[in-house]
């Protein structure tokens, strides 16, 4: 069996299975019914909820030939009418009708080689087949006059609980298990697109039978964001170098900041004297990547900042504290966070003189600052 992407293999096949978008649905239904040949409708709305699988569903349910097109992938509106030509004027050998979707059809309104939106006009007019259009934003100027023969339609994201419905039931059909935390999860983070939930379940469902919210991070997701204070207790208390790795990547900090945290309060957790050195001995090294990191902008480098900072300041003890320490905030940062305003606009400063005298600010800074100063409080 070919192994169809499941959002093929799971889009509806009638409109029992089509869900949501009740109002859309009904009005569509309404339409059809009072069809005359010269109208066509125009849909429109959030990407995946729908558009192109509810005439799919409507013209497999009521066994009609249904013909889909991108119109921005011709060149020009006779090159569609050709296509269409013939077909939108005979009636089908072995279906009951036929329904065609162009779907983008402001890609080409404002192209006058095209043919521009006459030619569109022109294919509506002369269809003997209800014609659906998508449009990214049917309220164009440049589609006035074809909004004349067009009713609008509004797709709306679909709810995030029959996202999660959906999602359930592709995993019951599929075999997979997993909780409803991650379903839930997965609909949230799709926004109200089912297609990208549904590729996204497939994604990190691939060669599984059980997915937990852990598997989620390969999107991009984190579980809920821990406090620097969790962070901490894992790198101090755990004895595996992986978990205190992966400690940092669920708070809201970044790594240059976290370093001053651990730096602080590594002689509150340990108390051996030759665990402390080893673990200020693991900082240091990891201090030298970070200025490394500051000063060529490799960046490559940081990785080896926070593998020594983390998982060798947990490797650092031999056996884990049984004890609840309080870590504390890191005095360097109390200070910087204090002087922050001033050394912005220290840093100001130190640009401007840079580009007058020709050299690097640190030099500035360091060779030149000090005599800046004295020479100010003098005058
Ligand atoms: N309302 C729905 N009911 C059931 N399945 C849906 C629904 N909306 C989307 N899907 C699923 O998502 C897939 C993509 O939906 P569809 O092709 O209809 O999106 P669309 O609205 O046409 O998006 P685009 O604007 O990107 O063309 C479908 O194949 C189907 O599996
Ligand atoms: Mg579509």
């Amino acid at each position: 069996m070919i192994n169809l992407p499941w959002t093929q293999k799971y889009k509806p096949k009638n409109l029992k299975e089509f869900i949501n978008q009740k109002e859309a649905l009904d009005i569509f239904l309404k339409w059809i019914k009072e069809w005359k040949q010269g109208k066509a409708l125009i849909f429109y709305g959030p990407s995946g909820t729908g558009k192109t699988a509810l005439i799919q569903a409507y013209a497999q349910e009521k066994n009609l030939e249904f013909i889909e097109m991108n119109a921005s992938d011709f060149r020009s509106a006779t090159k569609i009418q050709q296509i269409l030509g013939q077909s939108m004027l005979q009636t089908p050998l072995f279906k009951k009708g036929k329904m065609f979707l162009i779907d983008e059809i402001d890609g080409i309104a404002g192209r006058e080689d095209f043919g521009g939106v006459g030619a569109v006009i022109k294919i509506v007019k002369e269809s003997r087949f209800p014609i659906i259009l998508t449009a990214n934003n049917p309220y164009d100027t440049r589609l006035r006059s074809l909004r004349q023969h067009c009713q609008l339609l509004q797709f709306r994201k679909i709810p995030i609980i029959d996202i999660e419905k959906r999602l359930k039931k592709i995993c019951a059909e599929e075999k997979i298990k997993t909780d409803e935390e991650v379903l839930r999860q997965l609909a949230k983070i799709s926004k109200g697109d089912l297609r990208a939930a549904i590729n996204d379940l497939e994604s990190i469902a691939q060669g599984k039978n059980r997915i937990s919210l852990k598997d989620l991070e390969i999107l991009g997701y984190r579980e809920k964001e821990v406090s620097i204070f969790d962070t901490l207790k894992v790198i101090f208390k755990t004895q595996t170098a992986l978990a205190a790795k992966l400690a940092i990547g669920n708070v809201d900090k970044d790594p240059d900041e976290i370093f001053w945290w651990i730096e602080n309060n590594i002689a509150n957790e340990y108390e051996n004297p030759e665990e402390i050195a080893k673990a200020f001995d693991m900082l240091s090294k990891a201090d030298l990547f970070r200025r490394r990191v500051a000063s060529r902008q490799n960046w490559r480098l940081k990785g080896y900042m926070i593998d020594l900072m983390t998982a060798g300041v947990a490797k650092s003890k031999k056996e884990m504290y049984r004890k609840f320490t309080k870590y504390r905030y890191p005095s360097k940062l109390i200070v910087l966070g204090r002087t922050k305003f001033e050394r912005k606009e220290e840093k100001e400063k130190l640009l401007e003189f840079s580009k007058q005298l020709h050299c690097s600010t640190r030099k500035i800074r360091k060779e030149f600052l000090p005599f800046f100063k004295i020479i100010s409080k003098a005058k």
